[in-house]
C-alpha cells in the first residue's frame, strides 16, 4: 500500500483513505470517540509514514498519535472540495459549477465553480440531529438500525402536507410539499406512534430542512446541480429519496456520490500526495 494516507477526523466519524498495491482507493472508518483504534490501525501499517490530516478533531487525533507519524494538515473545506472534485470525476460526473452540501454531524454548504469554492451556508441540522432525535424519541441509537427503520416507516400520520390543509380546493404550492414536519401530531387525537414512523419522520425533517436551504442557495447562485455528500447518506436510500424528491420538486438536479462520506479523507490524501511530490 501507499506510504501516505488521508485522514478526516470529524465530529462523529474518522475516515481514512489510501491506495493499495494496485493503486486502488481504499476507505476505512472509525468512530471519532475511539481514536485509539486509528492509532492501532497505523501501528499495524508501519509502511505509512506520512498523514494528510483534516477535520475538526485534528488536534485531538494529534494528541493521540503524538509524534508517531509526520502530519500535513489541510483545512477541512479545502480537503472536502478537493475530494469532491476527484470523486465526481472518478464516478463519471461532468459538473463544473454546483452547490456542495455536506451532511456530516452538522451540515455545511459550499458553492463550487471550477477550481474555486466558497462556503455559503450551513445548519446545525445534520446526521447528529437524525441520531439524537431518533434516540430521544425511540431509544434507538444505532445508525444502521435508524436507517433501516426509516425505510420501513410511514410519515403520513405525523407530517402535515400542504394538501392536508387545503382540502377541497386548489393548493397555492405543490400539495405534496410538507406544510409542517410533525405538524399533524398537535392537531389530531393523541395516538401512540410507531418507532419506525417516528424515525422516518425525523429523517424527513432532517432531509427537507437541508434540501430547502440548499435549494435557496442554489437559486441564489444559479446552480442547477446540488451534490449531496457526508456519511449520513451512506447506504441511506430513504434519506436520498427524501432529498431527491424535494430537489426535483424545486427544479434542481441532485447528485449523490458512491463514496459520499470520504470526500475530506480523499482530499487530505490528494494533498499529502501532492506535498510529497513537491518535496522529492
Ligand atoms: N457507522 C456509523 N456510526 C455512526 N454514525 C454514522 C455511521 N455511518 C454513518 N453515520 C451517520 O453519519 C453522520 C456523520 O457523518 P460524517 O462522517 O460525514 O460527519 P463528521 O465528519 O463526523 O462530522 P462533521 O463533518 O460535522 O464534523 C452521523 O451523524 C450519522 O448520522
Ligand atoms: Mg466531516
Amino acid at each position: 500500500m501507499s506510504t501516505v494516507i488521508g485522514i478526516d477526523t470529524g465530529g462523529t466519524l474518522t475516515k481514512l483513505a489510501y491506495l493499495n498495491e494496485q493503486n486502488e482507493l481504499m476507505l476505512k472508518v472509525f468512530p471519532s470517540n475511539e481514536m485509539h483504534l486509528v492509532k492501532e490501525w497505523l501501528q499495524n501499517h508501519p509502511q505509512v509514514d506520512e498523514i494528510g490530516l483534516t477535520g475538526g478533531r485534528t488536534e485531538q487525533l494529534r494528541d493521540v498519535l503524538k509524534t508517531m507519524k509526520s502530519i500535513e494538515y489541510i483545512v477541512e473545506f479545502e480537503a472536502t472540495l478537493m475530494g469532491v472534485r476527484y470523486l465526481l470525476k472518478q464516478e463519471g460526473h461532468q459538473i463544473e459549477n454546483s452547490i456542495i452540501t455536506n451532511i456530516g454531524t452538522g451540515t455545511s454548504i459550499h458553492y463550487m465553480d471550477g477550481n474555486s469554492h466558497i462556503r455559503i451556508g450551513g445548519t446545525g441540522i445534520g446526521g447528529g440531529t437524525l441520531i439524537g432525535l431518533s434516540a430521544i424519541m425511540t431509544g434507538i441509537t444505532d445508525f444502521n438500525d435508524i436507517k433501516n427503520r426509516a425505510a420501513n416507516g410511514n410519515r403520513e400520520q405525523i407530517d402535515l402536507l400542504v394538501k392536508d390543509i387545503y382540502q377541497g380546493m386548489d393548493t397555492p404550492i405543490d400539495g405534496n410539499l410538507t406544510a409542517s414536519n410533525f405538524g399533524k401530531v398537535g392537531i389530531t387525537e393523541d395516538v401512540q406512534h410507531d418507532s419506525n414512523d417516528l424515525i422516518a419522520t425525523v429523517q424527513g425533517l432532517v432531509g427537507e430542512v437541508i434540501t430547502t436551504l440548499s435549494i435557496q442557495l442554489a437559486e441564489e447562485r444559479k446552480a442547477k446541480y446540488i451534490v449531496y455528500i457526508g456519511s449520513t447518506l451512506t447506504n441511506n436510500e430513504h434519506l436520498k429519496k427524501v432529498i431527491s424528491h424535494y430537489t426535483y420538486l424545486k427544479k434542481h438536479t441532485p447528485v449523490f456520490l458512491e463514496d459520499c462520506g470520504f470526500a475530506g479523507a480523499v482530499g487530505a490524501l490528494l494533498n499529502i500526495m501532492e506535498y510529497c511530490k513537491k518535496d522529492s
